[in-house]
Protein backbone atom coordinates (compact mmCIF):
# COMPACT_ATOMS: atom_id res chain seq x y z
CA UNK A 1 0.00 0.00 0.00
CA UNK A 2 0.78 3.29 -0.85
CA UNK A 3 1.16 5.93 2.59
CA UNK A 4 -0.02 9.20 1.52
CA UNK A 5 1.73 11.95 3.58
CA UNK A 6 0.24 15.37 3.68
CA UNK A 7 1.91 18.32 5.86
CA UNK A 8 -0.86 20.33 7.17
CA UNK A 9 -0.91 23.95 7.49
CA UNK A 10 -2.60 25.25 10.86
CA UNK A 11 -5.50 27.10 9.10
CA UNK A 12 -8.54 26.39 7.14
CA UNK A 13 -6.82 25.44 4.02
CA UNK A 14 -6.21 22.16 5.46
CA UNK A 15 -9.84 21.20 5.10
CA UNK A 16 -9.59 19.28 1.80
CA UNK A 17 -6.79 16.59 3.65
CA UNK A 18 -8.62 16.49 6.85
CA UNK A 19 -11.54 15.83 4.52
CA UNK A 20 -9.94 12.89 2.97
CA UNK A 21 -8.72 11.45 6.28
CA UNK A 22 -11.88 11.32 7.51
CA UNK A 23 -13.55 9.74 4.45
CA UNK A 24 -10.41 6.74 4.88
CA UNK A 25 -11.77 6.47 8.41
CA UNK A 26 -15.05 5.76 7.68
CA UNK A 27 -14.36 3.49 4.63
CA UNK A 28 -12.54 0.98 7.43
CA UNK A 29 -8.88 2.25 6.33
CA UNK A 30 -5.88 4.09 8.63
CA UNK A 31 -4.61 7.51 8.97
CA UNK A 32 -2.08 8.45 11.46
CA UNK A 33 -2.54 12.02 13.05
CA UNK A 34 -0.63 14.58 15.50
CA UNK A 35 -2.25 14.81 18.83
CA UNK A 36 -0.27 17.70 21.53
CA UNK A 37 0.35 14.11 23.40
CA UNK A 38 2.08 11.85 20.51
CA UNK A 39 1.20 10.59 17.24
CA UNK A 40 -2.15 8.56 16.74
CA UNK A 41 -2.81 5.99 14.14
CA UNK A 42 -6.19 6.47 13.99
CA UNK A 43 -9.60 3.97 13.08
CA UNK A 44 -13.16 3.94 12.99
CA UNK A 45 -13.72 3.33 16.99
CA UNK A 46 -17.13 1.90 16.35
CA UNK A 47 -16.05 -0.56 13.39
CA UNK A 48 -14.85 -3.40 14.92
CA UNK A 49 -13.13 -4.38 11.77
CA UNK A 50 -11.01 -1.35 12.13
CA UNK A 51 -9.69 -2.16 15.61
CA UNK A 52 -8.61 -5.27 14.07
CA UNK A 53 -6.56 -3.74 11.92
CA UNK A 54 -4.76 -1.12 13.95
CA UNK A 55 -3.61 -3.98 16.46
CA UNK A 56 -2.07 -5.90 13.18
CA UNK A 57 -0.72 -2.79 11.99
CA UNK A 58 1.30 -1.68 15.09
CA UNK A 59 1.96 -5.49 15.91
CA UNK A 60 -0.10 -5.05 19.06
CA UNK A 61 -1.66 -7.93 21.19
CA UNK A 62 -5.76 -7.12 20.72
CA UNK A 63 -6.37 -7.69 24.37
CA UNK A 64 -4.56 -4.01 24.95
CA UNK A 65 -7.45 -1.84 24.49
CA UNK A 66 -7.73 1.38 22.38
CA UNK A 67 -8.48 5.07 23.45
CA UNK A 68 -11.43 6.40 21.62
CA UNK A 69 -10.89 9.95 20.33
CA UNK A 70 -13.64 12.48 20.19
CA UNK A 71 -13.78 16.03 19.52
CA UNK A 72 -17.26 17.04 21.11
CA UNK A 73 -17.83 16.53 24.52
CA UNK A 74 -21.37 15.97 24.19
CA UNK A 75 -20.03 13.09 22.34
CA UNK A 76 -19.13 11.30 25.95
CA UNK A 77 -22.71 10.36 26.81
CA UNK A 78 -23.18 8.41 23.08
CA UNK A 79 -20.06 5.78 24.07
CA UNK A 80 -19.66 6.45 27.92
CA UNK A 81 -22.29 5.32 30.83
CA UNK A 82 -22.84 6.10 34.51
CA UNK A 83 -20.24 9.01 33.90
CA UNK A 84 -19.68 10.77 37.65
CA UNK A 85 -20.31 14.27 38.29
CA UNK A 86 -16.29 14.44 38.37
CA UNK A 87 -15.86 13.56 34.93
CA UNK A 88 -17.93 16.89 34.27
CA UNK A 89 -15.37 18.65 36.47
CA UNK A 90 -12.22 17.24 35.12
CA UNK A 91 -13.33 17.98 31.49
CA UNK A 92 -14.62 21.62 32.39
CA UNK A 93 -10.72 21.92 33.64
CA UNK A 94 -8.77 19.68 31.33
CA UNK A 95 -10.63 18.27 28.18
CA UNK A 96 -9.54 19.38 25.69
CA UNK A 97 -6.56 18.20 26.62
CA UNK A 98 -4.03 15.48 27.50
CA UNK A 99 -6.49 13.69 30.05
CA UNK A 100 -7.88 10.11 28.87
CA UNK A 101 -10.76 9.08 31.16
CA UNK A 102 -12.37 5.62 31.33
CA UNK A 103 -15.90 4.78 31.75
CA UNK A 104 -18.54 2.22 31.70
CA UNK A 105 -18.81 1.73 27.90
CA UNK A 106 -22.13 1.75 26.11
CA UNK A 107 -23.15 -1.32 23.13
CA UNK A 108 -22.51 1.07 20.47
CA UNK A 109 -18.32 0.39 21.08
CA UNK A 110 -17.73 -2.50 19.71
CA UNK A 111 -15.15 -4.95 22.11
CA UNK A 112 -12.98 -5.24 19.53
CA UNK A 113 -12.15 -1.29 20.01
CA UNK A 114 -12.06 -2.20 23.75
CA UNK A 115 -9.92 -5.36 24.10
CA UNK A 116 -12.62 -6.91 25.59
CA UNK A 117 -13.36 -4.95 28.24
CA UNK A 118 -16.76 -3.81 29.22
CA UNK A 119 -15.10 -0.05 29.84
CA UNK A 120 -13.91 2.31 27.38
CA UNK A 121 -10.99 5.33 27.51
CA UNK A 122 -11.85 8.59 26.24
CA UNK A 123 -9.81 11.39 25.33
CA UNK A 124 -10.59 14.57 23.82
CA UNK A 125 -7.80 16.10 21.80
CA UNK A 126 -6.80 19.83 22.08
CA UNK A 127 -4.93 19.92 19.01
CA UNK A 128 -6.53 21.46 16.19
CA UNK A 129 -6.10 19.44 13.53
CA UNK A 130 -6.14 16.27 15.57
CA UNK A 131 -10.08 17.29 16.74
CA UNK A 132 -11.24 18.74 13.33
CA UNK A 133 -10.04 15.31 11.74
CA UNK A 134 -11.53 13.41 14.39
CA UNK A 135 -14.74 15.71 13.19
CA UNK A 136 -14.37 14.47 9.40
CA UNK A 137 -14.19 10.53 10.38
CA UNK A 138 -17.36 10.37 12.01
CA UNK A 139 -16.41 11.84 15.85
CA UNK A 140 -14.97 8.51 17.15
CA UNK A 141 -11.61 7.83 16.08
CA UNK A 142 -10.09 4.77 18.48
CA UNK A 143 -5.92 5.26 18.42
CA UNK A 144 -3.16 3.96 19.96
CA UNK A 145 0.45 6.03 19.83
CA UNK A 146 1.18 5.32 15.98
CA UNK A 147 4.67 3.51 16.57
CA UNK A 148 4.95 -0.21 16.15
CA UNK A 149 4.54 -2.01 19.19
CA UNK A 150 7.23 -1.66 21.54
CA UNK A 151 8.93 1.44 20.09
CA UNK A 152 9.09 5.21 21.63
CA UNK A 153 5.23 6.50 20.56
CA UNK A 154 6.67 9.00 17.79
CA UNK A 155 6.86 12.84 18.63
CA UNK A 156 7.19 13.86 14.68
CA UNK A 157 5.73 12.75 11.16
CA UNK A 158 9.02 11.34 10.01
CA UNK A 159 9.27 8.92 13.03
CA UNK A 160 5.80 8.03 12.14
CA UNK A 161 7.30 7.23 8.56
CA UNK A 162 9.90 5.03 9.78
CA UNK A 163 7.25 2.60 11.26
CA UNK A 164 3.81 2.88 9.52
CA UNK A 165 4.89 3.55 5.34
CA UNK A 166 3.58 1.06 3.47
CA UNK A 167 1.10 0.24 6.31
CA UNK A 168 -1.55 2.38 6.63
CA UNK A 169 -3.30 4.74 3.73
CA UNK A 170 -2.06 8.38 5.14
CA UNK A 171 0.12 10.39 7.86
CA UNK A 172 -0.82 13.89 8.45
CA UNK A 173 2.21 15.45 9.40
CA UNK A 174 1.36 18.11 11.47
CA UNK A 175 4.99 19.23 13.17
CA UNK A 176 6.32 17.95 16.37
CA UNK A 177 3.83 17.42 19.03
CA UNK A 178 4.00 20.43 22.06
CA UNK A 179 3.78 17.46 25.32
CA UNK A 180 5.81 14.61 23.75
CA UNK A 181 4.40 11.82 26.12
CA UNK A 182 1.45 10.22 26.22
CA UNK A 183 -1.61 11.17 27.95
CA UNK A 184 -2.80 10.82 31.91
CA UNK A 185 -4.91 7.70 31.86
CA UNK A 186 -7.52 8.12 35.07
CA UNK A 187 -10.03 5.19 35.98
CA UNK A 188 -13.18 6.71 36.75
CA UNK A 189 -14.83 3.04 37.05
CA UNK A 190 -13.29 2.77 40.64
CA UNK A 191 -14.20 5.70 43.61
CA UNK A 192 -11.88 7.16 44.58
CA UNK A 193 -10.30 7.42 40.90
CA UNK A 194 -7.28 5.59 39.47
CA UNK A 195 -4.56 7.03 37.85
CA UNK A 196 -3.47 4.08 35.59
CA UNK A 197 -0.64 6.14 33.61
CA UNK A 198 1.28 9.48 34.91
CA UNK A 199 1.10 12.49 32.08
CA UNK A 200 1.06 15.89 31.93
CA UNK A 201 -2.13 16.43 34.26
CA UNK A 202 -0.03 15.48 37.16
CA UNK A 203 -1.89 13.26 40.24
CA UNK A 204 -1.38 16.62 42.14
CA UNK A 205 -3.67 18.34 39.48
CA UNK A 206 -6.38 15.33 39.67
CA UNK A 207 -6.69 15.89 43.70
CA UNK A 208 -7.34 19.59 43.05
CA UNK A 209 -10.73 17.98 41.77
CA UNK A 210 -10.97 14.34 42.78
CA UNK A 211 -10.64 15.29 46.35
CA UNK A 212 -8.30 11.76 46.61
CA UNK A 213 -6.92 8.83 44.72
CA UNK A 214 -7.12 5.08 44.51
CA UNK A 215 -3.64 4.04 46.13
CA UNK A 216 -4.72 0.45 44.20
CA UNK A 217 -2.56 -2.26 45.90
CA UNK A 218 1.19 -1.92 46.56
CA UNK A 219 3.47 -4.88 45.46
CA UNK A 220 5.80 -5.94 48.10
CA UNK A 221 8.48 -2.68 46.93
CA UNK A 222 5.83 -0.54 47.71
CA UNK A 223 4.85 0.70 44.49
CA UNK A 224 1.43 1.04 42.96
CA UNK A 225 0.30 -1.54 40.86
CA UNK A 226 -2.85 -0.96 38.80
CA UNK A 227 -2.92 -4.14 36.70
CA UNK A 228 -6.22 -2.22 35.40
CA UNK A 229 -4.12 -0.68 32.31
CA UNK A 230 -3.86 -3.65 30.32
CA UNK A 231 -1.01 -1.77 28.52
CA UNK A 232 1.33 -1.55 31.15
CA UNK A 233 1.84 -4.88 31.53
CA UNK A 234 3.63 -4.93 27.88
CA UNK A 235 7.17 -4.15 27.37
CA UNK A 236 6.93 -0.55 26.30
CA UNK A 237 9.29 2.46 25.27
CA UNK A 238 12.18 0.78 24.83
CA UNK A 239 15.13 1.45 22.88
CA UNK A 240 17.12 -1.21 21.55
CA UNK A 241 20.28 -0.86 23.26
CA UNK A 242 20.40 -1.80 27.10
CA UNK A 243 19.32 0.83 29.56
CA UNK A 244 19.64 1.76 32.97
CA UNK A 245 18.18 4.66 35.21
CA UNK A 246 20.53 6.02 37.61
CA UNK A 247 19.22 7.59 40.72
CA UNK A 248 21.08 9.67 43.73
CA UNK A 249 22.79 12.89 44.13
CA UNK A 250 24.16 14.46 41.03
CA UNK A 251 27.97 14.05 42.54
CA UNK A 252 27.40 10.38 43.09
CA UNK A 253 25.26 9.65 39.64
CA UNK A 254 27.92 11.42 37.35
CA UNK A 255 31.11 9.38 38.99
CA UNK A 256 28.94 6.17 38.70
CA UNK A 257 28.39 5.96 35.03
CA UNK A 258 31.88 7.64 34.15
CA UNK A 259 33.42 4.63 35.76
CA UNK A 260 30.54 2.12 34.03
CA UNK A 261 31.21 3.79 30.62
CA UNK A 262 35.21 3.42 30.91
CA UNK A 263 34.65 -0.26 31.76
CA UNK A 264 31.96 -0.76 28.63
CA UNK A 265 33.63 0.99 26.28
CA UNK A 266 36.85 -0.91 27.06
CA UNK A 267 34.98 -3.87 26.74
CA UNK A 268 34.14 -2.03 23.20
CA UNK A 269 30.77 -1.53 23.86
CA UNK A 270 29.19 1.32 21.97
CA UNK A 271 27.28 3.77 25.30
CA UNK A 272 25.47 6.79 25.54
CA UNK A 273 24.15 8.95 28.32
CA UNK A 274 20.82 10.69 29.01
CA UNK A 275 21.60 13.61 30.93
CA UNK A 276 20.68 17.88 31.28
CA UNK A 277 22.54 20.89 30.51
CA UNK A 278 23.52 21.38 33.78
CA UNK A 279 25.33 17.81 33.95
CA UNK A 280 26.05 17.47 30.27
CA UNK A 281 29.51 18.39 30.00
CA UNK A 282 30.81 15.84 33.29
CA UNK A 283 30.90 12.68 31.39
CA UNK A 284 34.25 11.50 29.82
CA UNK A 285 34.67 10.22 26.26
CA UNK A 286 31.06 9.25 26.14
CA UNK A 287 28.13 10.29 23.38
CA UNK A 288 25.96 12.66 25.71
CA UNK A 289 22.29 13.41 24.91
CA UNK A 290 20.56 16.22 27.41
CA UNK A 291 16.72 16.19 27.65
CA UNK A 292 17.29 20.22 28.38
CA UNK A 293 17.39 22.35 31.60
CA UNK A 294 16.44 19.91 34.96
CA UNK A 295 14.33 22.96 35.76
CA UNK A 296 12.85 22.89 32.40
CA UNK A 297 10.13 19.84 32.79
CA UNK A 298 8.09 20.43 29.40
CA UNK A 299 11.12 20.39 27.34
CA UNK A 300 12.54 17.24 29.30
CA UNK A 301 9.36 15.45 28.52
CA UNK A 302 8.91 16.46 25.06
CA UNK A 303 12.25 15.43 24.41
CA UNK A 304 11.98 12.06 25.87
CA UNK A 305 10.96 9.74 23.12
CA UNK A 306 13.36 11.43 20.40
CA UNK A 307 16.23 11.06 22.27
CA UNK A 308 15.52 6.93 22.52
CA UNK A 309 14.80 6.73 18.75
CA UNK A 310 18.06 8.74 18.56
CA UNK A 311 20.10 5.75 20.56
CA UNK A 312 18.45 3.69 17.98
CA UNK A 313 19.67 5.35 15.48
CA UNK A 314 23.02 5.24 16.36
CA UNK A 315 22.89 1.61 17.27
CA UNK A 316 23.67 2.59 21.04
CA UNK A 317 24.37 -0.72 22.87
CA UNK A 318 24.43 0.27 26.71
CA UNK A 319 22.29 3.89 27.75
CA UNK A 320 22.78 5.49 31.35
CA UNK A 321 20.24 7.79 32.41
CA UNK A 322 20.25 10.22 34.86
CA UNK A 323 17.14 9.93 36.83
CA UNK A 324 14.56 12.74 38.21
CA UNK A 325 12.57 13.21 40.80
CA UNK A 326 9.44 11.47 40.62
CA UNK A 327 7.09 14.97 41.20
CA UNK A 328 4.73 16.29 38.69
CA UNK A 329 5.44 16.00 35.22
CA UNK A 330 8.43 14.27 36.27
CA UNK A 331 6.52 11.67 37.68
CA UNK A 332 5.33 10.59 33.76
CA UNK A 333 9.16 11.52 32.73
CA UNK A 334 10.62 8.49 34.84
CA UNK A 335 7.53 6.46 34.43
CA UNK A 336 8.74 6.67 30.45
CA UNK A 337 12.47 5.85 31.37
CA UNK A 338 11.68 3.07 34.04
CA UNK A 339 9.54 1.30 31.42
CA UNK A 340 12.41 2.26 28.67
CA UNK A 341 14.77 0.63 31.28
CA UNK A 342 12.73 -2.20 31.41
CA UNK A 343 12.68 -1.67 35.29
CA UNK A 344 16.70 -1.54 35.46
CA UNK A 345 16.90 1.71 38.39
CA UNK A 346 20.17 1.62 40.20
CA UNK A 347 20.19 3.79 43.49
CA UNK A 348 23.94 5.34 44.02
O1 LIG B 1 -1.79 10.52 24.49
C1 LIG B 1 -2.35 9.45 24.24
O2 LIG B 1 -3.13 8.89 25.04
C2 LIG B 1 -2.07 8.80 22.88
C3 LIG B 1 -2.64 9.71 21.78
C4 LIG B 1 -2.57 9.10 20.42
O3 LIG B 1 -3.94 10.09 22.11
N1 LIG B 1 -2.61 7.47 22.81
C5 LIG B 1 -2.07 6.42 23.46
O4 LIG B 1 -2.67 5.21 23.23
O5 LIG B 1 -1.11 6.53 24.20
P1 LIG B 1 -2.01 3.80 23.58
O6 LIG B 1 -2.90 2.80 22.97
O7 LIG B 1 -0.59 3.78 23.13
O8 LIG B 1 -2.11 3.69 25.14
C6 LIG B 1 -3.38 3.51 25.71
C7 LIG B 1 -3.30 2.89 27.09
C8 LIG B 1 -2.89 1.45 27.06
O9 LIG B 1 -1.98 1.21 28.14
C9 LIG B 1 -4.22 0.71 27.32
O10 LIG B 1 -4.05 -0.51 27.96
C10 LIG B 1 -4.95 1.71 28.21
O11 LIG B 1 -4.59 2.96 27.66
N2 LIG B 1 -6.41 1.59 28.09
C11 LIG B 1 -7.20 1.85 27.02
N3 LIG B 1 -8.49 1.56 27.29
C12 LIG B 1 -8.55 1.11 28.55
C13 LIG B 1 -9.58 0.64 29.40
N4 LIG B 1 -10.84 0.57 28.99
N5 LIG B 1 -9.25 0.25 30.66
C14 LIG B 1 -7.97 0.33 31.08
N6 LIG B 1 -6.94 0.74 30.32
C15 LIG B 1 -7.21 1.13 29.08
MG1 LIG C 1 1.43 3.39 23.04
Amino acid sequence: MDTEIVRLKRDDSDNEALKRAGEIIKKGGLVAFPTETVYGLGGDALNPDSAGKIYKTKGRPSDNPLIVHIADIKDLEVIADNIPEMAYALADKYWPGPLTMIFDKKDIVPPDTTGGLNTVAVRFPSDKAAADFIRCAGGFVAAPSANLSGKPSPTTAARVKEDMDGRIEMILDGGDCNIGLESTIIDLTVDPPAILRPGFVTAEDVVEIAGRLNEGSKDESGVIVHPKAPGMKYRHYAPKGDMTVINGSEDNVIKYINNEVKDAADKGIRCAVIAVDETKDRYDNVRVFSLGSRNDHEKVGHRLYEVLRKLDDEGIEMIYAEAFKEEGFYAAVMNRMKKAAGGKEIKV
